[in-house]
């Protein structure tokens, strides 16, 4: 059996917690493979508000099982704080004991550097995303697993830290002294052993057991360590083939890859956007679509459809079919924009380059329509719309698989 995947094709908040929540219903297993809890979507069901960054959407189905990979880094705290909104999580959540942790010091890295960066900041999520995966990519960094000897794995951050005084001071970082630090990691042992698992060895299984296994990525291919908008990304792989990695699976493993794309665009934190819209319409975009940031609230930057780097995205993360969400928020526009090559010193380019910056996008112009809201049949939709889809799907060389019209889970069109 192989695994599903769905991946953000953009700036990440491509509305992917619809998507997954929806599909979850149907698998056996949902898996985060990269990134921690910058990542975040919230789910209604029954009335009931549940915000998950770091569990994965499965768990609002009570069959399936949830599983947080190698890739993930996972801050204890958050996590402890995450799970206390469900209940009877044993045996419905299996947490790797290879994943890194986030610890404070992290997060006080992350925020202090950022300051330091002034207007050069990334505009982190200020949740010590980075600085655990350099610790990580360093081999200075400490997985859950350590958590079973908390003696040690205290003994040795007091050693890091001791080791590391003179950057804790230059950045007014105040480390826990031996006491305090054991606690803390007691506390976190206390909740988190008994979830800790090989979650390698158990996704081999379910898919030898021929289980329907669904990966689920964070952020967007956009923000991919090495395949984004570098230095301004995020730093795990987010593309699918980091599922691999993440996972401890084989690129064999991986089945049908679904590419999870905005109408339009958006990213929030800093680094070249293309096509993002400083007037009326970015800021029309931004209020209809709600545009602010589940995990910090900041507003999020918006624009067109960015048909050049969508094309790039599909093709590295080999999407079979592209799921297009929020198109109710392009209702009302009386022309529509897309992004289909970019004009650089003068030439058209088709291509995405290395440096995003000094970019004019090209666009080509489309009907707007009246209403999508709530359609779920294709036929049902109104001509321009249509027309838009058929026009998405040219230009990125993908097939459209899924349309989304409203934030309900029953407002989606299956292609
Ligand atoms: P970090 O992941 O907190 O280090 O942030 C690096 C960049 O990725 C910043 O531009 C963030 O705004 C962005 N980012 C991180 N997580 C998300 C996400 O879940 N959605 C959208 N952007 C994100």
């Amino acid at each position: 059996m192989k695994t599903d995947l769905i991946v953000g094709i953009q700036w990440g908040d491509e509305g992917k917690g619809k998507i997954v929540d929806m599909m979850a219903q149907n698998y056996d297993a949902v898996c985060r493979y990269q990134g921690g809890h910058n990542a975040g979507h919230t789910i209604w069901v029954d009335g009931i508000r549940y915000a998950l960054h770091l569990i994965p959407s499965g768990v609002l189905n009570p069959k399936a099982i949830n599983i947080i990979g190698n890739g993930v880094v996972v801050c204890p705290e958050a996590l402890i704080k995450e799970m206390k909104q469900f209940e009877n999580l044993q045996g419905r959540l299996f947490v790797s004991d290879k994943a890194h942790m986030i610890l404070n010091h992290h997060i006080a890295i992350d925020n202090a550097k950022e300051k330091l960066r002034g207007d050069k900041a990334i505009g982190t999520t200020g949740r010590g995303i980075g600085p655990s995966y350099g610790s990580k990519i360093e081999r200075s960094g400490h997985r859950l697993g350590e958590l079973r000897d908390t003696k040690k794995l205290a003994n040795s951050l007091i050693e890091f830290y001791d080791e590391n005084r003179a950057l804790f001071n230059a950045l007014c970082i105040v480390t826990p002294n031996f006491d305090e630090l054991k606690k803390e990691l007691d506390d976190y042992a206390s909740v988190l052993l008994p979830y800790l698992a090989d979650t390698t060895e158990m996704v081999w299984g379910l898919l030898d057991d021929k289980k329907r296994v669904l990966l689920e990525g964070a952020q967007g291919t956009l923000l991919d360590i090495d395949h984004g908008t570098y230095p301004y990304v995020t730093s795990s792989s987010t593309i699918s083939a980091g599922a691999c990695i993440g996972l401890g699976l084989s690129p064999k493993d991986i089945g049908k890859v679904t590419g999870i794309a905005k109408a339009y665009c958006t990213r929030v934190g800093n680094g070249p956007f293309p096509t993002e819209d400083f007037g009326n319409e970015g800021q029309m975009l931004r209020d209809k679509g709600n545009e602010y940031g589940t995990s910090t609230g900041r507003p999020r930057r918006c624009g067109w459809f960015d048909a050049v780097a969508c094309r790039y995205a599909s093709r590295i993360n080999g999407c079979d079919q592209l799921a297009i969400m929020k198109l109710d928020v392009l209702d009302g526009f009386d022309t529509i924009k897309i992004c289909v090559a970019y004009e650089i010193d003068g030439k058209r380019v088709e291509t995405l380059p290395q440096d995003l910056n000094n970019i004019k996008p090209i666009y080509e112009s489309m009907t707007g329509w009246d209403s999508v809201v709530g359609c779920r049949k294709y036929e049902d939709l109104p001509q321009s719309a249509k027309d838009y889809i058929r026009k998405l799907e040219e230009v990125t060389g993908t097939k459209v698989g899924i349309i989304s019209t409203s934030p309900d889970r029953k407002d989606t069109i299956l292609l």
